[in-house]
């Protein structure tokens, strides 16, 4: 008989979690979760399906998640906005054990179907050195100069998904992913990305009435943001395709860093004034995706407004500035009255 069996590497992250939220909504019951981070500290715990911890940079780990499933989602990699990747190189780039060992396992199982979650970040850095930049086609990542660390190592999973399609018959399917933003994921810790790092300035804006924004860079660089439920739905169609070779998935409306600030200021319903950090990890100049491929392959693009998303993740955002705080502030009340 035939599996129906899903394996979602990095279902504690973000992403992972709202494709598993996807998954059940979509019928599918029989989905094994896995992350290496403790249960507790997952975004969203379904009951429904079956949650494991395991570190998937090891091959016996990969095995025993690929036994019987016939797709595989690898979600799973050390990562995280321009704060993490620029400073932890080595540890990007070990994330390569992760998809080389759930490849190797999931050609042994015998899966049909394997995704891997790619990144903009493999595409060449002179394409992207101006903020006006010409949205990122495809074959903008050859000849290749990626991001240092997290962009090689994409570009090197991504050639492996390939040579694992041609040699072994594995059905690989890649989606360059451009930034990524929504409710329950990293907002705080050092590794959000500028949406979640931004809403969280603003809630404390707004708490605080300090009205004053540290904003990284001179704000000037331009990136575009795809919401979350974009993200899942096109993860899914790509999934299911027949498009082989690495693609696009981000939004293609392009934004400054400085307008994004406006953006979420204006949504929080605050006038904000705004503090270029120089010293702040920047990135590219500008990054878009071109989105012609998608379009002409899947007859569907990301198009979720960026305001309407960030709508949802600024509220979802301010909740969790609000609940951690109040948290501080009564523990900080009952060391008080003890002492
Ligand atoms: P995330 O950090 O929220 O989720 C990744 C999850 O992988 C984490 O929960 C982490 O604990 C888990 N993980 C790390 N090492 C593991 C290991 N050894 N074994 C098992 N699990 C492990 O990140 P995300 O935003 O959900 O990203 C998911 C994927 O999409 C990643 O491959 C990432 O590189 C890619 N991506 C994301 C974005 C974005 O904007 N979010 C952009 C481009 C690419
Ligand atoms: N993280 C962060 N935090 N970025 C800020 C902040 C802040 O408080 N303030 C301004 N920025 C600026 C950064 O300097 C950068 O120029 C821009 O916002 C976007 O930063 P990130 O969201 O951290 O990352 P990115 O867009 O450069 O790259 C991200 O997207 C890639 C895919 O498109 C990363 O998450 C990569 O890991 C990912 O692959």
């Amino acid at each position: 008989m035939q599996s129906n069996r899903i394996l979602v590497a990095g279902a504690g992250g973000f992403i992972g979690g709202h494709l598993v939220a996807e998954l059940l909504r979509r019928g599918h019951d029989d989905v094994l979760a896995v992350d290496v981070k403790p249960l507790d500290q997952w975004y969203q715990v379904f009951p429904q399906v079956e949650n494991e911890v395991a570190d998937l940079k090891e091959l016996y780990a990969c095995r025993a998640a690929c036994a019987g499933v016939s797709e595989v989602y690898n979600l799973a990699a050390d990562m995280g906005g321009m704060g993490f990747i620029e400073n932890n190189k080595a540890l990007c780039m070990l994330s390569v054990l992760i998809n080389t060992h759930l490849l190797q396992a999931a050609h042994e199982a015998g899966a049909e179907r394997f995704f891997y979650a790619s990144s903009a970040c493999v595409y060449a850095a002179d394409k992207q050195k101006n903020a006006d930049v010409t949205p990122l086609a495809e074959g903008d990542a050859y000849p290749a100069m990626p991001e240092d660390g997290y962009g090689w190592e994409k570009l090197f999973s991504e050639r492996m998904c390939r040579h694992f399609r041609e040699d072994f018959g594995l059905a690989t399917r890649v989606a360059r992913f451009h930034n990524v933003y929504g409710p329950e994921g990293t907002w705080d810790g050092g590794r959000e990305k500028a949406p979640a790092a931004i809403s969280r300035k603003v809630a404390a804006a707004k708490a605080t009435g300090d009205r004053e924004i540290p904003v990284w860079g001179d704000g000037t660089q331009t990136r575009s943001f795809m919401y979350i439920d974009d993200c899942v739905e096109g993860i899914l169609k790509i999934m299911h395709s027949d498009i082989e070779e690495p693609i696009n998935l981000g939004s293609d409306e392009l934004i400054t860093i400085d307008g994004l600030t406006e953006l979420v200021a204006d949504l929080a319903g605050i006038d904000v004034t705004l503090r270029h950090q120089l010293d702040k990890p920047r990135g590219v100049n500008g990054r878009n995706s071109d989105n012609t491929l998608i379009e002409r392959r899947l007859g569907w693009a990301p198009s979720i407004s960026l305001r309407e998303g960030m709508a949802k993740t600024y509220d979802w955002v301010e909740a969790q500035y609000l609940a951690k705080h109040a948290a501080a502030d009564s523990a900080a009340a009952e060391l008080a009255g003890a002492a």
